[in-house]
């Protein structure tokens, strides 16, 4: 119950107990969404590692099934780690996937639907080649994993590598769940992934394990060559900007070729203590899918909440053209303030006099830090707008029309379910107006 479960989220992706981590081989098959996760069957800490698998017709709404793919060979015994499926030409989908070997050497191993006619894939069936890829210096036996979509194998079971990586960087250490993917230069939809060509600019993220952060840099892929180059303006660090100031890792996104949009998925770990994990009976989370596309100067993603989340909204309440006076406080009342999908835009013509929140929780042993971020807006020529999906325990936040993203894991002692409420406040000495 909610009450016993105040964390438990009411419309994010989560199964009823036990671990979860990173999303894997997220696709749609017969006009179905399809979701594999890393799972743990056995408790609410890692270990154990199977696919887990849901589906759904909305992305919003999911479906359990049994877990798809589970230790029973000598090259996954050890565990099923991350991967991803790719759709092939001609329409099959195909799963590679991390298989760790009895000394704990990662392969990577295939899989095929056993049953293409069933648009739920319930079973599939492992190759008998597998497995199809193996470290190739002793150094790398514990850092080759979470295989990425591609296409440079002929018939996806023998494969060669690469004589040049497509990119590194020295002193990161290991890079998991890597995402490589192109995206229109104009314009808001998606394209299919093995789309290259000068219509196009291309992705890649990398998850650093060492930060936990998802970083990625945007540039062009030389398919003959098979090079890819990052522009110099989306570098910011060693390796590029954050999807995310907050919490969110081991994305994986894939092309909707219905809707011809591009999603990403991620992996929200929680900021509580393991004991405090294993109490509750579940760790882990899976962000609201994101509609991903460049932005108009070409130097950065912009990320959207899917349009199909809307249809959960209830209770419209609405504050606009309010004026915020200096230091007042207004209360949005009627909604359910735990769960609530927040839209505010202002009017001001300068921000000198603005103040920062600061965050605090009764919890000791909740990682407490603050995230924060920097937006680009024009104030005399827009307005500077948020929105925020909280739900519960977790509290993701779109500045600037999606330009910047914090995704925050929140756990309240006091202002639990009907004792959480929503305010409007300005602690600030200057008016605003508030415009939704
Ligand atoms: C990322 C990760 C992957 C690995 C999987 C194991 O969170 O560590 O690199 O394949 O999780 O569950």
């Amino acid at each position: 119950s909610s009450a016993k479960q105040p964390y438990r989220t009411g419309y994010h992706f989560q199964p009823p107990k036990n671990w979860i981590n990173d999303p894997n081989g997220v696709m749609v098959y017969k006009g179905v969404f399809h979701l594999f996760y890393q799972y743990n069957p056995k408790g609410a800490e890692w270990g154990n590692i199977v696919w887990a698998h849901s589906t759904s017709k909305d992305l919003v709404n999911w479906t359990p099934h049994e877990p798809d793919i589970y230790p029973s060979q000598p090259s996954d015994i050890k565990g099923c780690w991350s991967g991803s499926a790719t759709i092939l030409h001609g329409g099959k989908p195909v799963i590679l996937y991390t298989g760790i070997e009895p000394h704990q050497r990662e392969v990577q191993n295939l899989a095929i639907p056993k049953n293409l006619s069933d648009p739920y894939l319930r079973e599939w069936v492992k190759s008998d080649n597998n497995p199809l890829m193996q470290p190739t210096a002793q150094n790398h036996i514990n850092a080759t994993r979470d295989y990425s979509s591609s296409t440079k194998s002929k018939d996806f079971v023998n494969w060669f590598q690469s004589k040049t990586p497509l990119h590194s960087a020295n002193n990161t250490g290991i890079w998991e769940c890597p995402d490589f993917y192109p995206v229109p230069i104009k314009g808001e939809s998606g394209v299919d992934t093995s789309l290259h060509g000068p219509s196009v600019k291309h992705v890649l993220k990398v998850s650093l394990d060492d930060t936990k952060l998802d970083l990625y840099t945007i540039g062009s892929y030389n398919n003959v060559k098979d090079i890819y180059r990052p522009d110099d303006g989306s570098v910011e660090g060693d390796l590029g900007l954050r999807y995310d100031n907050g919490k969110y890792y081991a994305s994986k996104n894939f092309f909707d070729s219905v809707e011809k949009r591009r999603i990403l998925m991620d992996w929200n770990n929680e900021s509580s203590k393991q004991v405090d994990d294993i109490k509750k009976g579940w760790s882990g989370i899976h962000a609201i899918p994101r509609k991903v596309c460049l932005a108009e100067n070409g130097k950065q993603l912009v990320q959207w909440p899917i349009a199909e989340i809307q249809k959960l909204r209830a209770n419209h309440v609405s504050l606009a053209n309010k004026l915020l006076e200096g230091g007042s406080v207004i209360e949005v009342s009627g909604v359910t303030a735990a769960q609530a999908d927040v839209e505010v835009s202002f009017e001001t013509k300068d921000f000198d006099k603005a103040e920062r929140p600061s965050r605090s929780s009764l919890n000791e042993n909740t990682d407490k830090a603050t995230y924060g971020a920097f937006l680009d807006v024009d104030i005399q020529q827009q307005k500077l707008s948020l929105r925020s999906l909280i739900d519960h325990s977790i509290v993701e936040s779109f500045g600037g029309g999606g330009k910047v993203c914090i995704t925050s894991r929140v756990y309240p002692t006091l202002a639990i379910n009907k004792a959480a409420h929503l305010y409007a406040f300005n602690n600030g000495t200057q008016s605003i107006r508030l415009k939704i």
